[in-house]
């Protein structure tokens, strides 16, 4: 009853699409983790619609969509977002925020860019405060979204305000005024008022009528805070026990699990990436998959797929299926790398870690396909794809063991196979 859509690699990896059409006979879609670090990108009859923090399911009528428990929200990009919305006759009634998701307060977004001055080793964080709300919120001091409606919410914001304003004296930042962030986060709470409710008795309530839930992911595997690439990460679960705990969902509600790559890889940010192509094969990449930050606008650092990181992404996420998109943009290339094994001091093997050091030592092991699939655009059957674009995708498969469910064959809406 509940479907996940989770991330492989890095991020971007096209997952807006997926949700969107995945959410289109669901009643409910629900982001989890994260914040407005994500950016999804759907396209609708020419229309481009870029979602930091509202569910991208949003975009079918009659999807309640819901930001669930797990997720920092930052209420000012909400209301933007939700006003966008509603310019471009996008109907947001049926819109929902969790009582329990955390709030983004502008000194989270100074904070994640203090720290990132400090780093000597630079995450390459998106700078939306994502880190220290998460810090925040473990650390117990965090503002909830009913806290923007208790009798206590003044005092929360004094209390940490004088605490943040210790640490922005001591390295000579411009400090934060209380009082002012009050008013300001009033007239949020006032905003978003309607639409504030307690998700996880509407998402119960959902499974007990039969209702079909879809659980958005953000972000991804391989930068998740537990099992990605550490440091190098972001400060939440995107893998799948962060759709449970995000969301207040048990795992044996949970049905199928939805994995989604490109048909290359790309990061944004630091961080190790054994398949980076620092070259003319990661630019044409770059330039043939629009390959910029939906958030930040920065390049992203392109490369060939790698088996050994989807494997364990479907290993660590318990993958039901994959979403293989971008398959057109690599079949513009003559020939494709693919990634099949790591030979670590000559010993070679699929096995991934997460540890920087080891990753330093591994040379990454390639199959050479032919490219050139020519135009996509019309094919609505896997079985009626060229046949280097048939043999790529098997390889995958094989290798992997992971069933592939849908084919993204461009960036439209309507550019997907379904495999049955
Ligand atoms: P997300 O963060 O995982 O939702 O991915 P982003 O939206 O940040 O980045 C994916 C980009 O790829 C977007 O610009 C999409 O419009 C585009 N895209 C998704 N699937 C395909 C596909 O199959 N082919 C092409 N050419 N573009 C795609
Ligand atoms: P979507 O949902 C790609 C990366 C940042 C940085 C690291 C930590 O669009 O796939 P943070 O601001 O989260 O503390 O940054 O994580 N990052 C993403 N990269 N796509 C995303 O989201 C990302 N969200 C965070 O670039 O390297
Ligand atoms: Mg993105």
């Amino acid at each position: 009853m509940v479907d996940v859509v989770i991330g492989t690699f890095f991020g971007d990896e096209g997952k807006g699409k997926i949700i969107d059409f995945l959410s289109n006979d669901a009643k409910i879609s629900i982001r989890c983790s994260g914040g407005n670090n994500a950016g999804h990108t759907i396209n609708v009859d020419g229309k481009k619609f870029a979602f930091h923090l509202i569910p991208s399911g949003i975009l079918n009528k009659g999807t309640k969509a819901v930001i669930g428990n797990g997720v920092v929200v930052n209420p000012k990009v909400l209301i933007e977002e939700l006003e966008n919305l509603k310019s471009n006759n996008i109907d947001i009634s049926n819109f929902y925020i969790s009582d329990k998701a955390q709030v983004i307060m502008p000194y989270h977004e100074a904070l994640d860019g203090l720290q990132e001055d400090l780093r000597k080793n630079k995450i390459g964080t998106t700078k939306r405060g994502i880190g220290p709300a998460y810090c925040d919120k473990i650390e117990r001091s965090g503002i909830r979204v009913e806290d923007l409606y208790s009798e206590n919410f003044e005092t929360l914001v004094r209390e940490n305000v004088k605490n943040k304003n210790v640490i922005f004296k001591n390295y000579g930042y411009e400090t934060f005024d209380a009082e002012e962030l009050i008013k300001e986060y009033n007239k949020y709470a006032e905003y978003l008022k309607p639409y504030v409710t307690d998700t996880v008795s509407m998402l119960h309530e959902a499974i007990e009528n039969k209702e079909k839930i879809l659980c958005e992911g953000a972000q991804a595997t391989l930068l998740d805070i537990d099992l990605g690439s550490y440091p190098y990460v972001t400060s939440s679960n995107p893998t799948i026990g962060g759709v449970c705990t995000g969301t207040g969902i048990g795992a044996k509600y949970i049905g199928e699990v939805y994995g989604v790559l490109k048909a290359y890889s790309s990061r944004v940010g630091e961080g190790p990436y054994i398949t980076e192509q620092k070259n003319e094969v990661g630019d044409t990449i770059r330039e043939l998959g629009h390959e910029y930050g939906t958030t930040t606008k920065r390049p992203r650092r392109c490369g060939w797929l790698d088996l050994v990181a989807l494997k364990y992404s479907s290993m660590v996420n318990g993958l039901t299926g994959l979403a293989i998109n971008h398959v057109d943009t690599i079949g513009k290339l003559d020939k494709i790398k693919l990634c099949v094994a790591y030979n670590h001091n000559g010993d070679v093997n699929m096995k991934y870690s997460t540890n920087a050091k080891y990753i330093s030592e591994c040379e990454p092991v390639y199959e050479e396909f032919e490219g050139n699939f020519g135009d996509l655009s019309n094919i609505k059957r896997r079985e009626d794809l060229p046949e280097n674009a048939k043999k790529y995708l098997n390889r995958i498969e094989e290798l992997v063991g992971v069933p592939i469910k849908f084919i993204g064959t461009g960036a439209n809406r309507e550019d997907m196979i379904v495999v049955e």
